[in-house]
């Protein structure tokens, strides 16, 4: 690669038009707010906003509980399966035009069971989307089922045991919803039973809770990537296992500051973390909510922080690096990557 001969008034074009993979999407977090209300209509379901503007007025977070609160209450109309593809498809046509290769989905069970959906309709319709995102965009997508984490091991437990007849539709398990006083530790227990089933296990750790719940991802759940995890810059040791271990981290510029982790985007640490040697990667973890895809939070990210044509490179090909696809996959990505910058 030649990045020197790149100036920076290309980088922003090569930011759209590379390759990516996109591995810290909540599909829950891809419903628009046009969507939402065309699905409260469609399944005769009262929104406690009387527009669409005033549900987007209401994005308006100070921290992630403050988003949590609008984020679960936006899934409550996804009722049959048709909504669950219906929300997968609208994902996929952002993520063609934001040339997303590969997509490894996270989606929130329990959101869904505990009001009364079953397991099937919404493992049923995202299974259909993922498949249909291959036959339509070339997009190679798979699903990562997460355990809401303000919740107990217990009913994570039961949630493994409905998702068990499913196994096959997707690829692993991840942890997310309220991080604060809610430890890694707490699902010791059933990530493990997790890894006896063969499933990749990641986990949400360092977005609001300290650098020892990124320790504890690591070393009690035993996961593979660590999402968000840049709370790790208080902890320079931590910051230097993270590099020497080539543990990805799936960072989300934008959800950070919306979510009021950073103050703006020239405060966000995406920089210092590559300076480290830290195999990070850009995602947009729920972009209806944040204010834009993955290729906007490349875009919006390269404007406020010293990063380079280079580090767009390296930023890119930690995506297909640190997915869960296969070795022969990887190699074919990145050599469409190596295309876009020779
Ligand atoms: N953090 C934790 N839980 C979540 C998030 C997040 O950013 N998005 C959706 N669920
Ligand atoms: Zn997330």
């Amino acid at each position: 690669m030649t990045f020197d001969a790149i100036t920076p008034d290309r980088v922003p074009a090569l930011l759209r038009a590379m390759p990516k993979a996109e591995l810290h999407i909540h599909i829950e977090g891809s419903l628009e707010p046009e969507l939402i209300f065309r699905l409260a209509q469609r399944n005769g379901i009262a929104l406690p906003y009387p527009s669409v503007a005033a549900l987007r007025a209401a994005y308006a977070f100070t921290d992630l509980q403050s988003f949590l609160d609008v984020y679960y209450a936006g899934a409550s109309v996804l009722v049959c399966e048709d909504d669950f593809f219906d929300m997968g498809m609208a994902y996929f046509a952002r993520a063609a035009a934001d040339r997303v290769v590969h997509a490894e989905l996270f989606f929130d069970p329990q959101t869904h069971t505990g009001r009364g959906v079953a397991f099937a309709t919404v493992i049923g319709g995202l299974s259909r989307a993922c498949a249909q995102a291959t036959a339509a965009y070339g997009i190679d997508a798979s699903l990562i089922m997460c355990f809401l984490r303000h919740l107990s091991e217990a009913a994570a437990f039961a949630t493994l045991e409905q998702a068990l007849p499913y196994r096959d539709n997707f690829i692993g398990v991840g942890l997310d919803s309220g991080e604060r006083g809610n430890p890694p530790e707490k699902f010791a227990r059933v990530f493990a039973r997790c890894g006896e089933l063969g499933l990749h296990r990641v986990a949400h750790a360092g977005e609001e809770g300290p650098p020892a719940y990124i320790e504890a991802a690591l070393d009690v759940l035993h996961a593979e990537r660590i999402d968000h995890g840049v709370r790790c810059t208080e902890d320079p040791a931590l910051v230097a296992r993270l590099a020497r271990d080539r543990v990805p981290l799936t960072v989300c510029p934008l959800s950070n500051v919306k979510l009021c982790v950073y103050p703006d985007l020239a405060h966000h640490p995406l920089a210092r973390l590559l300076d480290a040697g830290i195999r990070a990667t850009v995602n947009s973890d729920d972009p209806a909510y944040f204010g834009g895809y993955v290729s906007q939070n490349f875009v919006d990210a390269f404007a406020a922080l010293p990063l380079t044509a280079r580090d767009a490179y390296t930023l890119a090909r930690n995506g297909f690096e640190a997915s869960f696809a296969t070795d022969d996959r990887k190699r074919g990505w990145v050599g469409q990557l190596d295309a876009v910058f020779a």
